[in-house]
């Protein structure tokens, strides 16, 4: 496996694990993590080269933490790279982030994070956080040695990408890339301006959660098939990703030994600037194949917002594609109407006033698709 350095003091496994699907004792019950299980294969990451594991405070409602806690006993810990994670949005002042920190290091049993990332910022969260003193109080973290590396993890467009990586001088940051998100979130124009400026790039997401793996139409698995080496949809995938110097490490959330070992077999032979046109060409037609599937022409350029009545535009279109493209209902109406909904950003806030319409450079009929939307997503 090849390891990246940049500016840190020993290099970092290309592959890096993800605590936050771990192996769970009952299907859909995120809370009960297989723990025997678990720690049998962050044992076995590690002893097979994997020096990087990405937890948070909220993953495994909680449990995440304290599992990997366990699994860092017994000379685990000095082997890796810990990162972990301030739930930004359970910040409401200065002392909360003192709290929350120290609460973190006694569930991980340690004395210091490698890696402290201020978790899924956007622009909102971000305004807020400076407002807190959030970087005074990473900075004397830092001095105190509780963290050893100041990181984001981000989740909004490329302009509030620019503003949050322009704000300081950050030693990592953390986005969702993978084939099917070039364009969104921070792109890949941001992940080559992190590059500029030296601040190395933690890829999250890069099987877009394991649809990439999941929903493989035999027109994609041709297409991929074209290709002189033959590989499976789950290494393309994180081919593409590799293949970018500007990476540092690559998580993938393994929910089972068998995709670990797969995984690590994967990178076994990864290396950057690995991939020609043709592999390239072919990363852009198995792209267009999910794309035609897609419900509603957005492009997610967002000039519809701000909405006035504060309707997620660009999200719940994103929302149906998504359920297209990926064969997939689950998760879309899950997050439309556990979150979208919740925060009063479901398309049923809409008045019909048009500003939207008048905005969309695709001249989508974004009133009437809403609705549609609205009716498609909230089915139980
Ligand atoms: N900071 C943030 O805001 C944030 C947000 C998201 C994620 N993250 C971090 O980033 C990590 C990676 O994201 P992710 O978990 O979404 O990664 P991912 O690799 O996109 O998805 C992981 C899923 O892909 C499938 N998979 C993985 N390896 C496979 C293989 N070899 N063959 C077939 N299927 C395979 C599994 O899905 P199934 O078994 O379910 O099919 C697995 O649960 C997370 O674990 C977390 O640590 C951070």
């Amino acid at each position: 496996m090849e390891y990246r350095k940049f500016n840190f003091d020993r290099p970092v496994s290309l592959f890096g694990i993800g605590c936050m699907r771990l192996p769970v004792v009952e299907k859909g019950e995120s809370t009960v993590i297989d723990e025997a299980e678990a720690l049998r294969m962050i044992h076995y990451g590690i002893e097979h080269g994997v020096n990087y594991l990405d937890t948070a405070y909220t993953y495994h409602q909680g449990n995440s933490e304290l599992l990997v806690g366990k699994a860092l006993k017994d000379g685990y810990r000095e082997k890796v790279f810990l990162a972990t994670k301030l739930p930004v949005w359970a910040v409401n002042q200065y002392s909360d982030m003192e709290r929350l920190l120290d609460e973190q290091l006694k569930k991980l049993q340690t004395d210091y994070i490698d890696f402290y990332l201020l978790h899924a910022l956007n622009k909102e969260r971000w305004n807020k956080m400076e407002s807190l003193r959030v970087m005074e109080f990473m900075q004397k973290a830092k001095e105190k040695g509780k963290i050893r590396y100041i990181s984001f993890s981000f989740h909004d467009n490329r302009d509030a990408f620019h503003e949050i990586i322009d704000s300081f001088d950050w030693d990592m940051c953390q986005i969702q890339m993978n084939i099917m998100d070039m364009n969104e979130q921070a792109t890949v124009e941001g992940l080559k301006y992190a590059g500029t400026k030296n601040i190395p790039v933690v890829i999250m997401e890069p099987l877009k959660g394991g649809r990439l793996a999941n929903s493989v139409t035999p027109e994609i698995k041709a297409i991929w098939d074209q290709a002189d080496v033959k590989r499976t949809p789950v290494e393309w995938a994180f081919r593409w990703l590799y293949n970018f110097p500007e990476v540092l490490t690559i998580l993938s959330g393994v929910s089972n030994m068998e995709q670990l070992k797969d995984n690590l077999r994967i990178f076994a032979d990864a290396k950057a600037n690995c991939m020609d046109e043709e592999e390239l060409s072919l990363v852009e037609q198995v792209r267009q194949v999910y794309l035609n599937k897609t419900k509603v022409p957005c492009t997610n350029c967002e000039y519809c917002l701000p909405c006035p009545q504060g309707v997620s535009i660009p999200r719940i279109f994103s929302l149906v594609n998504d359920a297209s493209m990926y064969d997939d209902e689950t998760v879309p109406r899950h997050e439309y109407q556990n979150i979208v909904v919740k925060n009063k950003q479901d398309a049923a806030q809409c008045v019909a006033c048009g500003q939207c319409e008048a905005a969309c450079p695709q001249h989508i009929p974004i009133i009437e698709k809403l609705e549609e939307c609205h009716t498609y997503l909230m089915k139980k």
